[in-house]
């Protein structure tokens, strides 16, 4: 719930700045939707994303395990959409979105999505 909640308001966020162009607002909608394979609490979530940026990643578990699916939840989503036919755009964002900005995805197209995630 918290996450569709969270993908609902990002393309809220899009659609009130861009209404015409879809595919920003499916991107801002989709791009946290692998968060779901982790199965992980808010609890545990902001545990791995502290420990994560503080650099402490190797304290979070085994490759695979829910911490770690947590952690890859954009290049989870990117390949759920990408066979899913999602366009570029989509799919590059989901896989990007806690990166820095992929060459795929223009500067202003950029700020939007990355202010929409907050
Ligand atoms: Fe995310
Ligand atoms: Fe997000």
């Amino acid at each position: 719930m918290v996450d569709q909640r969270h993908g609902y308001l990002s393309a809220s966020r899009v659609a009130a700045q861009i209404a015409d162009r879809r595919e920003v607002i499916r991107a801002a909608l989709l791009h946290d939707v692998g968060k779901r394979h982790s199965g992980l609490n808010i609890i545990g979530r902001s545990l791995v994303t502290g420990l994560s940026k503080l650099g402490l990643g190797r304290l979070i578990g085994r490759k695979g395990g829910r911490a770690d699916l947590y952690i890859r939840h954009g290049e989870l989503a990117a390949e759920e959409l990408s066979e899913l036919g999602a366009e570029p755009l989509v799919v590059v964002f989901a896989r990007s979105h806690h990166a820095a900005r992929p060459l795929e995805i223009d500067a202003s197209t950029w700020e939007i999505l990355v202010a929409s995630d907050h």
